[in-house]
């Protein structure tokens, strides 16, 4: 089979290792030919493609990013979006597309399947907020980092006595920052799927710290958001799929606690730095199973299927079901991560 491969959305460590086992399985067990599309759905979009074999794939195991370019490119967004999307796969003999994406690249690969596309899904965010997946392949490597940086921030902190706020991203849903504040020590954890209030946050500060602690790291993830008329926050620009641009949390609080509580406070926003260089073993094998699975799912003719992990077992569902819903924080572990508040 002719089989096409594309990386959508924002990237994350592992998708070259999903890229490299599925041509690696397709080529030397099915005897598969594969062509890249650059830039996500863009490529498809505009047929911007480029070779993808087994030789192209050396090398690319621990490597961040994603050899094939990635984009927020939206076809249903763009007059005639779909049909041009449906034209290049004609033209250019594609029988299969494995979209690699989280909610926004596989919501458009749901789409286009409906119109005929045959595609299969593979589930990737450092977010970790889609369902049907028990966890997305990048999540695993964005928490260890930030864990390696709230630990630094740590020792800097108890040197200057000093409350440091670290914002980290995950966008509508907390499981970086929840995991990332457990694992780190974190003294609060602030996650989007419980709205803040900043007066409980500096009472919890100032009791840790009557009780002999002068440092005190408090996690932010960058979708939290204060309780209703509390805080006046702004609001930022929109992506193609009407995704606002987070970010800038983790400075509103730190200056908010400085003023209420008089401890000197810092803010460090880990940005882009989650999503960057080599991933974590863990990740290496999870996008490396799914890499192989979604190749079976093409030659089982699985088209519309996503692959995901559900008790340690890779399995298929419906790209539909997969999209329709965000996967939030588990309650229970915020009460776990609460236990540690002061
Ligand atoms: O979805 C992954 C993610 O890293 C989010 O955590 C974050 O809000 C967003 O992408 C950032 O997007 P961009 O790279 O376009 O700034």
């Amino acid at each position: 089979m002719r089989v096409g491969i594309l990386t959508g959305g924002g990237d994350c460590p592992g998708l070259n290792a999903v890229i490299r086992a599925a041509v690696r399985k397709g080529e030397h067990t099915y005897g598969d030919d594969f062509v890249g599309f650059r830039d996500g759905w863009k490529g498809v979009l505009e047929g911007l493609t480029m070779p993808l074999d087994v030789e192209a794939c050396r090398g690319i195991l621990p490597r961040g990013g994603t050899i094939l370019g990635s984009s927020r490119t939206n076809p249903f967004k763009i007059d005639g979006g779909p049909a041009r999307c449906l034209a290049t796969l004609e033209s250019l003999g594609i029988d299969a597309l494995i979209a690699i994406g989280g909610e926004d690249t596989l919501g458009v690969a749901n789409k286009l399947g409906d119109e005929g596309a045959r595609v299969v899904g593979v589930p990737k965010t450092i977010d970790n907020d889609l369902s049907a997946t028990e966890v997305t392949f990048g999540f695993n490597t964005a928490v260890q980092i930030c864990v390696d940086a709230i630990d630094r921030l740590h020792t800097t902190a108890e040197s200057h006595d000093r409350v440091i706020v670290c914002e980290v991203m995950g966008r509508h849903a907390g499981w970086i920052a929840v995991h990332a504040g457990i694992a780190g020590g974190a003294a609060a954890v602030l996650v989007p799927e419980v709205p803040f209030d900043i007066d409980e946050i500096c009472a919890n500060l100032v009791l840790r710290h009557s009780r002999g602690h002068f440092a005190s790291v408090v996690v932010v993830a960058e979708g939290a958001t204060p309780k209703a008329g509390t805080l006046v926050t702004a609001s930022g620009e929109v992506d193609a799929f009407g995704h606002a641009r987070l970010g800038g949390i983790g400075n509103l609080l730190a200056t908010e606690v400085e003023r209420r509580t008089g401890f000197e406070t810092r803010a460090t926003i880990l940005g882009h730095v989650q999503r960057g260089g080599t991933p974590t073993a863990f990740d290496r094998v999870l996008a490396t199973r799914f890499g192989v699975a979604a190749i079976d799912c093409v030659h089982d003719g699985a088209f519309g299927h996503m692959v995901a992990l559900q008790s340690t077992h890779i399995v298929r569902v419906p790209l539909g079901a997969a999209v329709a819903e965000l996967k939030t924080v588990d309650p229970g572990l915020l009460e776990v991560a609460e236990l540690f508040h002061f």
